[in-house]
């Protein structure tokens, strides 16, 4: 054969494998509002920088009359290329083929792009439109979730690892996504379950529709199984190279740096009125965030979530920072369980890749009642404490108002190794409050006096102008330095600056034992 029909049939071959499951197929994703693998990637990536391997990789079944139903690729799309000019690694279900399912060629090729994301310390992004194992392979389709389920554990803390969820994502084949660093999902057209509505309904006789149980709602207000949402396949697609923006490709470098366009110096009198005088009255912490952060620019993480806790990354003078809040307008920003669990996995993330952690105190306390102690307060509230502890990231806290107790020590407090702990004039740091510090400390006193109400609010006005101030905690040198509020992006970046080469880590040790 001469190598010019050769090389038409490469470009034949290449032509067909692009096609998938085939036109009929296509315009079914299509009128479902789902784009295909392909289009995903190339929209994904930076301009013409995909590059795809295992095009004509074939699955080997032949059960179930599989030996007739084999597409070049078989039902997932791998390769690399670039967003932003940096390296990536990249797997798109293909839905067009047997429903995306997963046969064991499939994982196959999933595998050999995150051992190279790995090796070559690149990130890995994995799109997912699947009906899970293929049926017709059985065991054999187990094995290749279990392959990916091991790698994605390998590459934890290597590598960042992102997931979208752009169509079905249904039994053991949610670990994978659940075993990554973030989930990104799609409104209305995607879903995650271990369990379908058919299998509840007849186990537990529970109604329920895919979206109730799964959807991209669901996962990123209810369960927080999902850190983002977006409305369509676009919008996901720019938000993933939005978040990817601010990561380093591994653990071994510090995020890269944008050249700032916002004055570092700058100062923002504003923040003078953000805090109301009524302690008992609520603001909007993110307004102190986004007065603070390079261009009002801040990208928050499970937003629908846990919102008594804000968590997400912004800059400060170009340098990417992991941001960790109380949020006093939500359970005047208590910390529960699922805020000890949302923050406690974000600091981890930014520990171990390398992103300064600057924490916002304002927590009266934990979340107290049944619900909560029932359901382990007590160890889920440790996740956050040992997240703390173990960061040896830069950590920069400004306590905006109250830090009391447990929760005080919490929030990157110089006793969990803060770095450098500032303190508005505003602040209140003690044990309780001053309501329920007098009535515990006092109470005969109160109950003794003549005019029992009189006594209460004369003590605690005298317990609050004693102890809800920063300014013993300053005398013991728990805060380095008590701010106006104007100043804190000028004080943040030049702490920040002044811990740029910071060097500590934890002892030598097989792995740690967190909480769980
Ligand atoms: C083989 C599958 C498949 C699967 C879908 N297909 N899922 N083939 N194995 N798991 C095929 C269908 O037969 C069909 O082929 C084509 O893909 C498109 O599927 P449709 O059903 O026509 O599409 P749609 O109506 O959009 O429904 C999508 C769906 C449904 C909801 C995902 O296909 C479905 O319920 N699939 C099974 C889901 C499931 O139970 N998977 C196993 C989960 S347990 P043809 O040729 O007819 O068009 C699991 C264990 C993993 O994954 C364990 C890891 C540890």
């Amino acid at each position: 054969m001469p190598h010019e029909e050769k090389y038409q049939t490469l470009i034949q071959k290449n032509a067909e494998a692009e096609l998938g499951g085939g036109k009929d197929r296509i315009d079914t994703q299509h009128k479902k509002g789902k784009w295909t693998a392909r289009e995903r990637i190339q929209v994904l990536l930076d301009d013409n920088s995909f590059e795809e391997m295992d095009k004509f990789k074939l699955h080997q079944a032949t059960d179930f009359g599989l030996d007739k139903k084999r597409f070049p690729g078989d039902g997932v799309v791998t390769g690399y290329g670039r967003i932003h000019g940096r390296l990536v690694y990249v797997y798109a279900q293909d839905f067009t083929i047997l429903g995306g399912s997963l046969s064991l060629a499939v994982s196959e090729k999933i595998c050999k792009v995150m051992d190279m994301a790995r090796k070559n310390e690149a990130p890995f992004i994995g799109i997912n439109d699947s009906g899970g194992a293929r049926i017709q392979e059985g065991v054999s389709s187990l094995a290749g979730y279990g392959n990916i389920f091991m790698r994605n554990v390998l590459a934890s803390g290597v590598v960042p690892q992102i997931s979208a969820i752009m169509g079905p994502c249904a039994g053991g084949a949610v670990y994978s996504p659940a075993l990554t660093d973030f989930i990104f999902m799609v409104e209305n057209t995607s879903y995650m379950f271990i369990t379908g509505p058919q299998v509840i309904k007849t186990v537990t006789h529970e109604e329920v529709t895919a979206e109730r149980l799964g959807g991209a709602l669901t996962h990123n207000a209810t369960s927080g199984v999902a850190h983002f949402s977006g409305k369509d396949d676009p919008d996901v697609l720019s938000m993933i190279r939005r978040l990817l923006s601010f990561l380093p490709q591994n653990y071994r470098e510090k995020p890269p740096r944008l050249e700032p366009t916002d004055d570092p110096d700058r100062i923002d009198m504003a923040l003078r009125e953000v805090i109301p005088d009524n302690p008992k009255h609520p603001y909007d912490m993110r307004q102190i965030i986004l007065s603070v952060v390079d261009n009002q620019d801040f990208f928050e993480v499970q937003a629908k979530h846990a919102p008594n806790i804000i968590i997400g990354f912004a800059r400060l003078n170009g340098r990417t920072v992991g941001i960790v809040a109380n949020q006093p307008s939500f359970f005047a920003g208590c910390l529960d369980i699922n805020a000890s669990i949302k923050g406690a996995r974000f600091v981890r993330f930014c520990d171990c890749f390398n992103i300064p952690l600057i924490t916002f105190c304002d927590v009266p306390g934990f979340l107290p009642g049944t619900a909560q102690e029932f359901g382990g307060i007590i160890k889920h509230g440790a996740k956050l404490i040992y997240a703390y502890c173990e960061a040896v990231v830069p950590k920069i806290t400004v306590i905006t108002r109250k830090a009391y107790g447990g929760a005080y020590i919490v929030m990157s407090s110089k006793h969990l190794w803060g770095d450098l702990n500032y303190a508005y004039p505003s602040a209140e740091i003690a044990v309780m409050g001053p309501e329920g510090a007098v009535n515990v400390v006092f109470k005969k006193e109160i109950k003794a006096a003549e005019d029992p109400a009189q006594k209460e609010k004369e003590m605690v006005e005298e317990y609050r102008n004693t102890f809800a101030s920063p300014y013993r905690a300053a005398e013991r040198g728990f805060i380095d330095e008590i701010i106006l509020p104007e100043q804190t992006r000028p004080k943040l970046i030049r702490a920040l600056e002044s811990l740029e080469s910071k060097r500590d880590r934890m002892p030598g040790k097989k792995h740690d034992n967190l909480p769980l």
